[in-house]
């Protein structure tokens, strides 16, 4: 008997090039792709993550193209499409997990600070897009995903620009949906919550917010990189087909509301 699951989320046959998967996240969710079936080519700048990635992805039995590319150049960027458009033969997935963030209050915030996190964050996805855009309208459609963040939606102290272009991403993603819906391109976005990666380390490691976490967030925990494979493969996938220009936030509860009663 065929089952519903194994055709409506099948990447059987798809190609994935997903960006900053030398990170906890990207790497990941890289990972998932492979193992249902997309054939995928990693990105990082670094090149020790770049290899680290690309040996725990291929322990799923796969094999894992890599690319080196520093996306604050946004002619990196299209070179980074095109060549591994060229190399996987087709980009049906571009899935954009590249991020950075420097924690600081406003008043200390420089104009480097400033476009350090713009440029990868947000610049960075919309020449991303703005390069697969062709070869995805070319081949009939494809599948943008953008990895957005809670902070695009609730704002945090000390991490003002990153919540900025964080917000900056959801927008875009609605942008890009509402422009190239004609070319059967699905442009969505995920808002993860507060995520246990080394990103996240300086939070999580730190007695006053490990308690303050506990509190704030419904779970009680932070969420494993794992838990935002779901949303991706609805989102990577056919089950998807009908859904554009949303961002599926994946936050443990926190958008929710608030307890205001002792639990
Ligand atoms: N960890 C969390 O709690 C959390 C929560 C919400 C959203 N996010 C988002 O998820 C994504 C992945 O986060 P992560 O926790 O895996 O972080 P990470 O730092 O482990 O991974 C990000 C990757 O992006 C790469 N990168 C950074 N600047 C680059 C540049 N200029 N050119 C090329 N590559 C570059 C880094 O080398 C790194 O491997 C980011 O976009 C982040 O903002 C993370």
């Amino acid at each position: 008997m065929a089952r519903i699951l194994d055709t409506l989320f099948s990447l059987e046959g798809k190609t994935a090039l997903v960006t900053g998967a030398g990170g906890a996240i990207g790497r990941v969710l890289a990972k998932a792709l492979a193992e249902s079936g997309a054939k995928v080519a990693i990105h990082d700048f670094d090149d020790e993550r770049l290899a680290s990635s690309k040996a725990f992805i291929e322990e799923a039995g796969v094999e894992v193209l890599t690319f080196k590319a520093d996306l604050t150049d946004a002619k990196a960027c299209r070179s980074l499409v095109d060549e591994a458009h060229a190399a996987l033969g087709s980009l049906d997935i571009l899935l954009n997990s590249a991020g950075t963030n420097r924690r600081k209050p406003i008043v200390e915030v420089t104009p480097e600070d400033f476009d350090a996190i713009i440029d990868v964050n947000l610049r960075s996805i919309y020449f991303l897009s703005q390069a697969a855009h062709p070869h995805m309208a070319a081949q009939g459609g494809g599948k943008i995903v953008n990895i957005s963040s809670l902070s695009a939606k609730h704002a945090f102290n000390t991490i003002s620009v990153y919540a900025a272009s964080k917000a900056g991403v959801s927008q875009l993603t609605k942008a890009m949906a509402r422009e190239w819906v004609g070319d059967n391109i699905q442009v969505n976005a995920i808002e993860p919550g507060f995520v246990k990666t080394e990103f996240t380390r300086p939070l999580w490691d730190d007695e006053y917010r490990a308690d303050w976490f506990a509190r704030f967030i419904p779970t009680g925990r932070l969420a494993n990189p794992d838990e935002l494979i779901g949303a991706t493969l609805l989102l990577a996938s056919p089950a998807s087909s009908y859904i554009t220009g949303q961002a599926i936030v994946v936050d443990g509860g926190v958008l929710s509301g608030a307890t205001w009663v002792k639990p």
